[in-house]
């Protein structure tokens, strides 16, 4: 059965990009029948939420105002990043560690296409009621540095935690992180290693997802 394949990618650094590289790993696995659409939030940045946005946002999705055609249009973008996530089966997202976090331009995708009303709703009698249960999500990442307990580092990766919570709220029930850490601290042999690592784990979700 063909899917509907959704890339979302920060890979500013494009040829140099270490995370850029995992993802061009995990493409070449997938079927060449399914569909696939691309968004490349280093080319196509997110607006962000600015007073007047958020406000039309409140308006339409949270107080069922209808807007002027003027006024939709000026959220058409985060309207395009929310319809798109709605018709996709299986999402990729990937992207470096920048601050512990997400990088800025992936944070205001996920503010953008996480639309009460389209991705999840919320109700006085179920509370909140996900929209998107048919979704799988693969998240790719590259950090500079190792997360553990012997860096003193432990717990200060944010990225894995804040995929999962916001790919659970709109209701992906399967999804999968994979980072390679370190890639600008350990010697290039460890680096190898990392990487072979990522691409057997990332083989193994692949050859599960595709023979359901
Ligand atoms: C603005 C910025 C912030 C960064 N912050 C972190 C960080 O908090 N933790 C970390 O481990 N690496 C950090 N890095 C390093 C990158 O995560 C790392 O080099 C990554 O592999 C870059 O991915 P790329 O090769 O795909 O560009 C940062 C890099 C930049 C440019």
């Amino acid at each position: 059965m063909s899917m509907n394949v959704l890339v979302v990618k920060y890979t500013p650094r494009e040829e140099e990009s270490r995370t850029k590289a995992l993802l061009e790993y995990v493409i070449k696995l997938f079927p060449e029948d399914y569909i696939y659409q691309e968004v490349d939030l280093a080319y196509t940045l997110p607006e962000l939420m600015d007073r007047r946005k958020i406000a039309l946002y409140y308006r339409r999705n949270y107080d069922q105002q209808p807007l002027t055609e003027q006024e939709e249009a000026e959220l058409s973008q985060m309207d395009s990043f929310a319809d798109q996530l709605v018709q996709t089966d299986i999402l990729i997202v990937a992207c470096p560690l920048y601050n512990f976090g997400v990088p800025a331009p992936v944070k205001a995708w996920i503010d953008a296409s996480f639309q009460r009303g389209k991705t999840f709703d919320v109700t006085e009698s179920n509370g909140v009621v996900p929209l998107c249960d048919h979704l799988r999500v693969l998240s790719l990442y590259t950090a500079g540095i190792v997360f553990d307990e012997v860096h003193n580092t432990e717990g200060m990766n944010t990225i894995e935690s804040l995929f999962e919570a916001n790919f659970r709220w709109i209701g992906a029930t399967d999804i999968r992180i994979i980072g390679i850490e370190g890639l600008d601290m350990v010697p290039p042999e460890e680096v190898v290693i990392r990487t072979k690592e990522a691409h057997r784990r990332i083989t193994d979700i692949c050859y599960k997802w595709f023979q359901q």
